[in-house]
């Protein structure tokens, strides 16, 4: 029992979904010795607003895409590197580290740490991009695939740098998203795929989620490894299912999207993310609130002082803890309030 923080210096190889050697480790391995403890940014810094993918204007797009471009271009070794950061990824997801004074893993899928864990790493990428075009108003999109207009892949990510050749090229855009997909082709009219696509999510988000541990993921704890693999009604799907949606069906691990080590590679993966984490508050909304949603639950110390290193968007190395990443309005983000068409879906 315990709260879990990976062992920096441990960064080594580690195994594709499909138990292939892959290597995500940084050029130069981290030192302990510079990680500092997160601050929340300053309350008169402004909030930087998510707006959904479909809705975002031509100025916003040239403005990400720039971002992203300079991202690119950074040296290999930079920690905003864009490979770099989806690198991140596939570190804390395929067990690159081991788990402080323990030989297990660290893993922050299919468990409780799903949520807090890309919450925290959307975050600093968000303000990396900003950083990178001199903009402290600029927030990521989120891809709105919960709503009839959101499910197909939003045009722009078929452009320059948002563009990813490694793409199922069966489910581009005007084709209307599986969010449930499983590897085989529904064969639904695009109408029949959105109301089941709605009471699916209706399902996830409310009668299949009034418990927060069928929300948010099994309990998983220090020196424990694949003790708890019990991911979360959203984490199953969408999430998981539209990572297998959007992956190429030609690589053998339906890279990029599709497999773990690789998904962050594909720029839409950070607009994916953004939902999921929209989503989350949604749930504790719809739950009574964040405190009374998570309940016991999720006032376990274990959880709560469970930490992970990132780069800021100053470079520095910083520890956050799962208990930093719970309030949205002291993070200085917030999402733009669109319908929830689901709500109304009930099966
Ligand atoms: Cu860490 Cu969408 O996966």
């Amino acid at each position: 029992r315990g709260a879990q923080s990976p062992n920096l210096t441990t960064c080594h190889l580690s195994l594709s979904d499909a138990d292939r050697p892959v290597y995500c480790c940084p050029l130069k391995p981290e030192s302990e010795e510079t990680i500092i403890d997160f601050e929340f940014p300053s309350p008169s810094e402004p909030i930087k607003i998510r707006r959904p993918a479909h809705l975002v204007d031509e100025a916003y797009i040239a403005k990400y895409t720039e971002a992203v471009n300079r991202m690119r271009r950074l040296p290999p070794d930079h920690p905003h590197n864009f490979i770099r950061q989806a690198n991140m990824h596939c570190i804390y997801c395929t067990g690159a580290y081991n788990q402080a004074n323990s030989s297990a893993l660290l893993k922050i899928h299919r468990s409780w740490f799903f949520f807090p864990w890309h919450r925290i790493f959307i975050y600093f990428h968000e303000r990396i991009l900003g950083k990178l075009i001199g903009d402290d108003t600029f927030a990521l999109p989120f891809w709105n695939w919960d709503s009839q207009e959101g499910m197909v892949i939003p045009d722009f990510y078929m452009n320059s740098s948002l563009n990813d050749v490694d793409r199922d090229l069966g489910h581009l855009p005007p084709v209307v998203t599986d969010i449930n997909f499983d590897y085989v082709e529904s064969g639904l009219s695009p109408e029949a795929q959105v109301s089941l696509n709605l009471a699916f999510m209706y399902n996830q988000m409310v009668s299949g989620a009034r418990k927060p541990e069928l929300f948010i993921g099994c309990p998983s704890r220090a020196g424990e490894e694949g003790a708890c693999d019990g991911p979360g009604t959203i984490e199953l799907a969408p999430h998981n299912a539209l990572h297998t949606w959007v992956g190429s069906a030609g690589q053998p691990e339906r890279e990029d999207l599709g497999a773990f080590y690789s998904a962050a590679r594909d720029p839409i993966f950070y607009a994916h993310h953004a939902n999921i984490d929209r989503l989350w508050t949604v749930w504790e909304d719809l739950h009574g609130g964040r405190e009374v949603a998570g309940g016991e639950f999720l006032n376990d110390p274990d959880w709560l002082d469970s930490h992970f290193y990132f780069h800021d968007e100053n470079a520095r190395l910083v520890r956050v803890r799962v208990r930093d990443c719970l309030d949205m309005s002291k993070l200085r983000y917030r999402f733009e309030e669109v319908k929830h068409p689901w709500l109304n879906a009930k099966p």
